[in-house]
Formats: structure tokens, sequence, C-alpha cells
């Protein structure tokens, strides 16, 4: 017994020797420093975006490369290294022997540095910690890793802090908060020191002397879910969004499980300047406002876009450019001294010929009655077909729009020969259509009185808006539909994948984008639903023609005996956020669910509770 515990202690004694790095040490190119059970390791990775020639940075990555917890920050060429000094600094030495990063412990009697299997690498003195990775993160938070006020998170121009009164902020430039998140107002305490940290099942919380639990920020949607080789980090993207990662150890790949910015086009200068942020199938894009503007890099659009003729050299006098659904993002600390309360066209004329500097504006017709005009030369805008706001931009005459999506390169990958708007004329058909028909059916059916007793065979069904109605007689239809009720046969035929035999047939012989058939007929389904909290509102109907939205199975339908009509409410809502929900595809589709907590709610302990915001789209039916 006692010299089995022994032995244990002497392999104790000789892992965490294994795993301290001591003065002199040198790790070239190729080379790792791993942390005693091998869940991390340092090495020298290749910077991405890639560089010609290439060049590296030191950094912390979980076992299979993925993801990067820490790093320098700095890089070297192929001949540089990373070497702990046996004055006590950490270096990062380039192929020349310049030094282009150091930990600052120089000559302050560190002894070792070691890589700890939290994935901390540790410079010591032997009794106290001199410099750590958790006390000088990058981008990355780990479990076990403690953030405090003052800390912070930094990718690019974005960063993630935490206040002294626990909001959790993210943003731009050091100063435009895009994003804050703080204690529910019913937890009344003055905070001492928050803490903010992630737990290894997948919490994010905030933890105070004056807090009896610690309060759960969010919850990773896979919480308390695989074993103890899932590793769980909060990462701060380049792309300005906050996100918790999961990874298996050794896969290589991360899975995302939380985002903080719903919307990825309302995280600010996304796009950069005069960046224009929309969505095609599946992910944000980045374009200019106009003809009147050229992307700063072609090969990146998020560089954002400048002015072909500047504002000080315009011939003749500036004008505005209106762009449709869209909003100039502003923020605080910004946004109250850019908001106005003026009506439409003072919106855009008061900027265009006001005393004070103007470059865009943006009436937002959500019932708030405000402009929000743009006084600095940086326009950060997001255009969607679901926004109610008119915003203007301030450009050189003449105003030369871009040309319409549906000729120009995002929306319809392949063109049809058939117009877009007979696809549409064809939905709105088909929907008209399926209600007629079912009332019909029904009429026929259940009321097969004297009163309706000329029913003739012949039903309208589709107009076309050439103004030509087509009928079909009711034998046509029961041949076409083997005598089941048409909605019913309709959806037998989408489930097995027979798109082509709900189309009309006189359609066959040409030419038709059967994405855009599928998505008309998914939306039609969606319309037809006996519930009426199920159909979708014009709006979304309209996204999800456009290919905006992906399109959720749509449940069979049942019998539909009053018309079920789309668009029976107005615009869902002015907040962007109420259409986050189904706008949004994070970057890494498949993996995030529709679950997010909206506030900050005290973790019951030991009871798995979600509050669930199902979207319409995303019911599981
Ligand atoms: C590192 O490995 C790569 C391929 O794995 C090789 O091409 C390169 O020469 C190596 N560099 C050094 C410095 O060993
Ligand atoms: C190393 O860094 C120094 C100083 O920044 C620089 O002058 C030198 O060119 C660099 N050498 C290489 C090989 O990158
Ligand atoms: C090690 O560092 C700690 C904290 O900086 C300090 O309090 C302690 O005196 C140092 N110990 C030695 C042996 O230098
Ligand atoms: C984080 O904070 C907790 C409690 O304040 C402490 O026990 C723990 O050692 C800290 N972790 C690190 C890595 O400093
Ligand atoms: C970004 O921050 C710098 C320094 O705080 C400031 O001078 C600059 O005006 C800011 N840029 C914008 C577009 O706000
Ligand atoms: C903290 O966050 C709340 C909302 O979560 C917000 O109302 C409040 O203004 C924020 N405070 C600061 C100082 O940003
Ligand atoms: C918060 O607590 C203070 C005293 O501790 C009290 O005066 C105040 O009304 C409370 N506020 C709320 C919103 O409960
Ligand atoms: C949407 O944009 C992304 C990023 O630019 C691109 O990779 C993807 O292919 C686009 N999808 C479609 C359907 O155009
Ligand atoms: C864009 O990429 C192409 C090929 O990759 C390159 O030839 C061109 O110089 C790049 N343009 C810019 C502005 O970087
Ligand atoms: C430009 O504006 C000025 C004053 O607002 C006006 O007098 C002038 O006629 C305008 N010029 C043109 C070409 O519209
Ligand atoms: C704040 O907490 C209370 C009780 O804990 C809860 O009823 C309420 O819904 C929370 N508010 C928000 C906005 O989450």
């Amino acid at each position: 017994m006692f010299l089995k515990s022994q032995v244990l202690f002497l392999v104790l004694v000789f892992a965490t020797a294994a795993a301290a790095i001591s003065p002199g040490s040198t790790l070239l190119l190729n080379q790792t420093w791993s942390s005693p059970n091998a869940n991390f390791y340092i090495s020298l990775v290749a910077v991405q975006p890639p560089t010609t020639p290439p060049s590296y940075t030191a950094t912390i990555v979980l076992s299979g490369g993925v993801p990067t917890v820490w790093s320098t920050g700095a890089s070297v060429d192929s001949g540089g290294s990373l070497q702990f000094l046996r004055n006590g600094a950490l270096s990062l030495v380039n192929g020349s022997g310049a030094a282009v990063w150091d930990s600052g412990t120089a000559d302050r009697g560190a002894t070792s540095a070691t890589l700890e299997d939290s994935g901390n690498l540790v410079i010591s003195n032997g009794t106290g910690t001199l410099w750590s990775s958790f006390e000088n993160p990058t981008d990355t938070l780990l479990p076990s890793q403690n953030f405090t006020v003052g800390m912070s998170l930094k990718s690019q121009s974005y960063s993630f802090g935490l206040s002294s009164i626990g909001n959790l902020t993210l943003k731009w430039n050091n100063s435009i908060e895009y994003w804050t998140q703080g204690l529910n107002s019913s937890v009344n305490v003055s905070l001492n020191h928050p803490v903010l940290g992630l737990t290894s099942i997948g919490l994010l919380q905030l933890s105070d002397a004056k807090l009896s639990t610690p309060v759960v920020i969010a919850y990773s949607n896979d919480y308390a879910e695989g074993n103890s080789d899932v590793w769980r980090v909060l990462k701060l993207d380049n792309d300005g969004n906050l996100r918790i990662y999961s990874t298996n150890k050794g896969s290589g790949s991360s899975t995302v499980r939380w985002t903080a910015v719903q919307d990825q086009c309302e995280v600010y200068a996304y796009c950069g300047n005069y960046g224009v942020c929309s969505y095609n199938d599946s992910s944000p894009i980045c374009g200019c406002p106009s003809e009147n503007f050229e992307m700063v890099d072609p090969n990146d659009s998020r560089k954002g876009c400048r002015r072909k003729v500047s504002l000080s050299s315009c011939q003749g006098n500036t004008t505005m450019l209106t762009l449709d659904h869209a909003v100039i993002l502003s923020y605080p600390p910004e946004a109250a001294s850019q908001s106005f309360f003026i009506g439409i066209s003072a919106c855009r004329g008061n900027c265009l010929s006001g005393t004070g500097a103007c470059f865009a504006s943006t009436s937002l017709s959500d019932g708030s009655g405000q402009c929000v005009m743009k006084s600095e030369d940086f326009v950060s805008a997001y255009q969607n077909p679901s926004l109610p706001s008119t915003s203007y931009v301030k450009v050189c005459p003449p105003v030369d729009p871009n040309p319409p999506p549906s000729l120009g390169e995002t929306v319809t990958k392949k063109r049809s020969k058939v117009p877009a708007w007979v696809v549409v004329v064809i939905v709105l058909g088909t929907v008209l259509g399926l209600v007629a028909l079912e009332g019909g059916l029904w009429v026929w059916c259940c009321r097969n009185s004297t009163r309706f007793g000329g029913l003739s065979a012949h039903y309208a069904l589709l107009e076309y808006a050439s103004g030509a109605p087509v009928q079909f007689s009711y034998k046509e239809l029961q041949q076409a539909t083997k005598g089941k009720k048409f909605s019913i046969w309709a959806y037998e035929e989408f489930e097995r994948g027979n798109i082509s035999e709900i189309l009309d047939k006189r359609l066959a012989d040409q030419e038709v984008d059967m994405e855009q058939v599928k998505r008309a007929i998914q939306a039609s389904f969606w319309c037809i639903q006996e519930q009426p909290s199920q159909r979708p509102t014009m709006s979304r109907v309209l996204q999800m023609l456009e290919g905006v939205t992906e399109i959720a199975k749509p449940p069979a339908p049942k019998s539909v005996m009053e018309g079920a009509v789309c668009g029976t409410s107005t615009y869902p809502s002015s907040n962007a956020s109420a259409f986050s929900t189904i706008a949004v595809s994070p970057p890494v589709p498949s993996s995030t669910s529709s679950f997010q907590t909206s506030a900050v709610s005290t973790f019951p302990s030991g009871v798995k509770t979600e509050k669930a915001t199902l979207s319409l789209l995303k019911s599981d039916t």
C-alpha cells in the first residue's frame, strides 16, 4: 500500500517535471511542448490567412489542432523560434534573432514555465505565478479560466469585456457597443469582483462574492452532454461574434454551440465602412450601397467600400441614394446623439442639406418615428427584405443603383429561363388554388344540398398576372391527384421527392429552377397549415421565396376548412431580433439551435431546464 502510493507519487512528480519547460529551452517549427496529459500543446502555427512567405505565431492549441486557445499575436518567419530564456523571459524570436514578443518576466527570478493540463501556460518563480496565459488571454476563454474586469478578448477591431456591474459587452474600435448583456434586474446587488467563467459542462456564468450562486449568462446547447473528452471554449471570432464551441478532444474540428449576436449583420462594421450586410441562402454577405461605390479589396468583401467620387469633388450638388429595407447601424454611445424624432422626408432632407455633417440617415418605419443621422464618415448598413426601414446615403450625382439581385450575383445560382415573376405567380396561384380547391371540395362533399346543387364541375384555380384564368375540370384534377385531396396528394408527392409531379404539366417543356419550385411548394404548405399561428406572415413568405431563410420541412396538411391565407399579420416586428431567429444562419450551419436564453437567469442546481424560444419555422413537427 505504502509502496503503491510512493510509486504513484513518483509518477506524478515525473509527469509534472516532464511538462515543465526549463530555462534555455527552444521550440522550433514542427516541434511541440505538450501538457502532461497531452490535452494541449504549444507550437508555431502558420498565420491565417496565409502570407507569402508564410509566417508563424506561437500558439497553444487543443490536441487535434482545433481550436487555437492562445497565441502571441506577433509572428515570425520559418526560421523563428519560441525560447524560454535563461533570464526567465519567454520570447518569440525571428530568424535573424530579434525578439518580436516577450512575456516580460526577464530577471524576476523565474525558474520554470509549465503548460498545465487546463491549457494554462504558467511562468513561476517556484512559489508564485509571474505570468500566465490565462491572465493574458487573446481571443479565447477556457474552462477553469477566470475572466475578470479589465481583461479583454480581442479579435481584429472587436473586443469583449466585463464591466464592474457585471455587464458583458462586445465593442468595435473599443467604443461602439453593439452587444451587451447584463444581470437580470431582479438580481439587485452591487457586485464586488465579478468573474466570468465557462464551466467544463458548457455554462457561461458570472460569479461574485455577493451572489449566493453563480448566475448563468448562457448555456451551450450541448451543456452537460458528452464525456470528459468534450472541451468547450468561448471565443471571440474575427467576425465580431462571440461563440461557445464544443470539440471532441483530438477530432480536429469544433461545433458552434452558442452565439451572442444571433443576427450576424447586426455586428457593427462586419462589412467594413460603407459595406452593406445582407444574406444569401446560407451566409451573411457584404456588398456596396450602389455603383457609386467600389470594394476596397475585391478579394475581401468585408474590407468595405469607398466612393468612386469623393463628396468634395462632386460635379453638382450632392444627393441621397435611397436604400429600401435597410438600416444604418447605430449603437451606444453614438446612438443617443444620432437619433431624432422627425418624419421620413425630413430625415432625408436634413441629412442632405442640414447644418451639421451628415453622411447617411435611416428613417425607422417601425412606429418609433425616429430618424438616425450619421455624422461620422463611417457607415455600417444592413439590408434585408423584412426590415421596415428606409436609409439614405449621401452620394455625388448621378445615383447609380446596384443591378437588381435577380440579374446579379447573389440570389440565384443558375438563372432559369422561367422568369422570377412566373414562379411568384405560380406560388400565389398554388396557395389560392389549394385554398379554393379545399373549400370547393368541402362544399362539394359536405354541403351537397340543393342550395349548392348547381355546382359546376369547373373550378377556376389559378389566375396568372396576365389576367387569363387557368381552369382545370374537376375530372382533370381527380385524375391528376388519383382521387385524393389535392394538398394531401401534393404533400405525398413532395415527401417522395416527386416535385416535378406537382408542377403544372404545361411547364414540363420549359426549363424550370427546381430549387425555386421546391421553395415555392414548401412555402405553400406552410401557408395552408391548419393552425393559424403556424402560418407564416407575408414578409416571411417573401423571405422563403427569395431564399433568404432556410425553410423547415412543413408539417403534413390536414383538411383546410377556413381559408388559410398567408400574411395574416403585418410585419413581424421592427425589432431586428424578432426575425433574427429565422433569418440567420451562423457560419457553421447545422450547429446552432434556435434555443437561446434571452436574459440572465439563475441556474436551478441539478435541474436541466431549458427556456426554448421556438420560432415558427423550427417547430418540431
Ligand atoms: C516542417 O514540416 C513541413 C512539412 O510537414 C516541412 O515541409 C518543413 O520543411 C518542416 N520545417 C522544419 C523547419 O523542419
Ligand atoms: C526580424 O525582426 C527584425 C526587427 O523587427 C527585422 O528587422 C528583421 O528583418 C526580421 N527578420 C526576419 C528574418 O524576419
Ligand atoms: C515569487 O513571486 C511572488 C509573486 O510575484 C512573490 O510574492 C514571491 O516573493 C516570489 N518568490 C521568490 C522566491 O522570488
Ligand atoms: C479562478 O477563481 C477561482 C475562485 O476564485 C479559483 O479557485 C481558481 O484557482 C481560479 N483559477 C485560476 C486558473 O486562477
Ligand atoms: C476608432 O478609434 C480611434 C481611436 O479611438 C478613433 O480615433 C477613430 O475615430 C475611431 N474610428 C471610428 C470610425 O469611429
Ligand atoms: C448593462 O446592461 C443592461 C442590459 O442588459 C443595460 O440596460 C445597461 O444599460 C447596461 N449598463 C451599462 C453601464 O452598459
Ligand atoms: C435594489 O436594492 C435597493 C436597496 O438594496 C433598493 O433600494 C432598490 O429599490 C432595489 N431595486 C429594485 C429594482 O429592486
Ligand atoms: C453564400 O455566401 C457564401 C459566402 O460568400 C458562399 O460561400 C456561398 O456559396 C453562398 N451561397 C449561395 C447559395 O450563393
Ligand atoms: C485578388 O486575387 C487575385 C488572385 O488571387 C490577385 O491576382 C489580385 O492581385 C488580388 N487583388 C487584390 C486587390 O488583392
Ligand atoms: C445646388 O444648391 C444650391 C443651394 O442649395 C442651389 O442654389 C443650386 O441651384 C444647386 N445646384 C444645382 C445644380 O442643383
Ligand atoms: C428575471 O428573473 C426573474 C426571477 O428570477 C424572472 O421571473 C424573470 O423572467 C427574469 N427576467 C428576464 C428578462 O429574464
